[in-house]
């Protein structure tokens, strides 16, 4: 017997063995027994990872928005799908049952047609997180579009690349957004973006901030002009299991940023199975993941995760420190969620402004408690269980990524127990393993290896948009035959997994992914600057924080004038979030005979740990290293 749902240790561990020793079966009888398929597949999993070539339920045909909503349009209309929760606590909040998001779904489905969107093309959706942003990437999945969802605190440049890296046709986007008190004009960021970009594009505008924005003709359009006396109901585009779903951009260690890409078929069924049995999502509950739904955490588990399991999923527009740093336990109390899902480090700013911003929220819903993101801290992780989750809730610490799809560590209530700073066990059909420098498997306890996966599972990527060699070499070149995170992890003898962060030039600030290779390219674009590193060091709030080593082409006075263009320079081809909170004008860089940075010394001196620093006497310039840590930045 395979349950759905795995509330048991008993349960799960059953189903792990089943998962490994039989996958095809495993995933085959849970695949046919709870989504519905318009045909079934010829084979479950068919792979070859060294050549990146992975597919799920070949040649099955379905709709992932028939799983999401028709079907429980149908079984229960009534219930709540979307809660939609504003900036502004005083502003009225909206909800959507399945049956009224259906046909808001079907409505913006229709109005993407008859912009021309048809099957296969790619739409870029630049939303702040209000129902529209739902509803638009529902109906490019309902009709089969694939949808690019560019968050939207990301520059005009930043935009711009990814438009033309995919060539999406249309963009959608609102005048502007809210976020605490702040306004944002975002259609100004896609004018801007648009100036650049190579490709044609048509513009839909979301009316939200009702300020006055620049219409093109022929060019901008109108969602309320198009959506008057549209219809409600939409065929659901048959789809290939292995037909692109949507396509998301990561950073990369190096270069333009990656277009992970994500089917349609696998994404379903392993997005869904893991929302329900890791978070113990139970019939009535309702769930809140503070994530945006610009990231992978909000597509997976705001959106298609709990959709697909019909569930009721809040959607928070705002900040957790407007109007002031209550507003999380305010939304808890005032909907009575049960399950709470953030990011690390949200929950260390909001320790830090101390416990007087709960005692008036009794929290008392709660059940479960997540984080995703970034290693959690001790401290961190007692104070959200103390405070917030008054010592009753287990935490699910989840690891996973952009690349993942879905949660491919992690604890669960009653079933694998939490433990304070771990990811803790693989979820069903995931087999991690550790590898050695030498790219040997790790088959000890109590080691630190690159963790690596080496059987795939139905939500992984299938390539990276219009580059598959970029894809083979990211991940399956370092090792054979196995799938490489580019994290370090740490296990121990009862096979839990601690992740101790990454092994590549990908820096985790405030739980985003940054590449350092894009900040310093930005940063060398400044007219005065010769060469830069960028390097993370340990920051109370945000996990890590940037560290920019700068040298100059010639001396400047203003010293301060320079560090401001810097970070404008990379609000600009970025965006702010890519800021550096430290920069550092040095005469040069470390580097080794053949001209490569050393960037292991910059990081030992940016984190003021420079009692060790290995032999430095082969570096090329083995002086500026005394240099470096004299003018260190406090
Ligand atoms: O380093 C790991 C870290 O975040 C990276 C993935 O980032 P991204 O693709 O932006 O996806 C984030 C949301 C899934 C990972 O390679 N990471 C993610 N979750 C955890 C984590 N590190 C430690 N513990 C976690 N729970």
């Amino acid at each position: 017997m395979n349950d759905f749902h795995i509330n048991s240790t008993k349960k799960y561990n059953n189903s792990y063995k089943k998962s490994v020793e039989s996958p095809e079966a495993f995933w085959g009888e849970l695949a046919s027994k709870n989504f519905i398929w318009k045909e079934k597949w010829s084979k479950v999993v068919d792979f070859d990872f060294n050549k990146a070539k992975i597919s799920w339920f070949k040649n099955a045909k379905l709709n992932i928005t028939v799983n999401c909503l028709d079907r429980h349009a149908e079984s229960d209309p009534n219930k709540t799908a979307i809660i939609f929760e504003p900036n502004n606590p005083d502003e009225k909040n909206k909800s959507y049952t399945y049956s009224e998001l259906l046909k808001e779904v079907c409505k913006m489905a229709n109005v993407l047609k008859k912009l021309g969107v048809k099957k296969g093309d790619r739409v870029c959706i630049y939303l702040p997180m209000i129902p529209e942003l739902a509803f638009s990437v529902l109906a490019c999945a309902r009709i089969g579009a694939i949808h690019s969802v560019v968050f939207a605190g990301f520059s005009s440049n930043a935009l711009a690349t990814r438009i033309d890296d995919c060539e999406s046709t249309l963009i959608i986007t609102s005048d502007g957004s809210f976020r605490g008190d702040k306004t944002l004009n975002l259609k100004k960021i896609v004018d801007d973006a648009l100036k650049i970009c190579k490709t044609d594009q048509r513009v839909l505008l979301v009316k939200r901030t009702n300020e006055s924005v620049n219409l093109v003709e022929k060019r901008d359009f109108l969602l309320d002009n198009l959506i008057i006396n549209i219809e409600d109901t939409c065929e659901a585009e048959i789809m290939d299991a292995e037909d692109p779903l949507f396509i998301l951009y990561t950073s990369g260690s190096t270069g333009k940023p990656k277009g992970m890409v994500h089917s349609c078929g696998g994404y379903m069924v392993y997005t869904s199975y893991t929302f329900k049995n890791i978070f113990q999502y139970e019939e009535n509950d309702i769930y809140w993941c503070t994530a945006d739904i610009g990231w992978i955490t909000g597509h997976s588990y705001i959106l298609y995760g709990p959709l697909s399991n019909g569930a009721t999923t809040i959607m928070f527009e705002g900040v957790p420190s407007y109007p002031d740093f209550s507003r999380f336990w305010q939304i808890v109390d005032k909907y009575k969620v049960n399950q709470f899902y953030t990011a690390p480090t949200a929950i260390r700013a909001l320790a830090k402004q101390g416990v007087r911003f709960l005692e008036n929220n009794n929290l008392s819903s709660l059940k479960v408690l997540g984080t995703v993101g970034e290693p959690i801290n001790e401290e961190a992780w007692q104070w959200y269980n103390i405070h917030v989750g008054k010592d009753k809730c287990p935490i699910v610490d989840t690891w996973w990524q952009t690349e993942t799809g879905g949660i491919l560590i992690s604890s669960s209530p009653k079933v694998v127990p939490d433990k304070p700073t771990w990811a803790t066990k693989p979820f069903i059909g995931v087999q991690p393993i550790l590898i050695d420098e030498n790219g040997n498997e790790l088959d000890k306890a109590n080691v630190v290896g690159k963790l690596c996966i080496k059987y795939p599972w139905p939500s992984i990527a299938r390539t990276i948009w219009g580059n598959h060699q970029r894809y083979v070499d990211t991940y399956f070149s370092a090792f054979e035959n196995m799938y490489f995170t580019g994290d370090g992890a740490f296990k121990d003898e009862d096979g839990n997994f601690r992740i101790t962060g990454r092994v590549d030039d990908v820096i985790i600030v405030s739980g985003h992914n940054l590449g350092t290779a894009p900040i310093e390219d930005a940063i060398n674009e400044h007219d005065n600057i010769a060469e830069s590193a960028i390097v993370g060091f340990p920051h109370e709030i945000k996990g890590n924080a940037l560290y920019g080593f700068v040298t100059l082409k010639s001396k400047s006075e203003n010293i301060t004038k320079i560090k401001n263009e810097i970070n404008s320079l990379i609000s600009k081809k970025i965006g702010p979030i890519a800021k550096l909170d430290k920069i550092q004008i040095t005469t040069g860089l470390p580097k080794t005979r053949s001209g490569k940075i050393m960037r292991r010394i910059l990081r030992k001196i940016a984190s003021n740990q420079t009692e060790n620093l290995g032999d430095i006497s082969t570096l090329l310039n083995p002086d500026v290293v005394q240099e470096i840590i004299n003018n260190y930045q406090k």
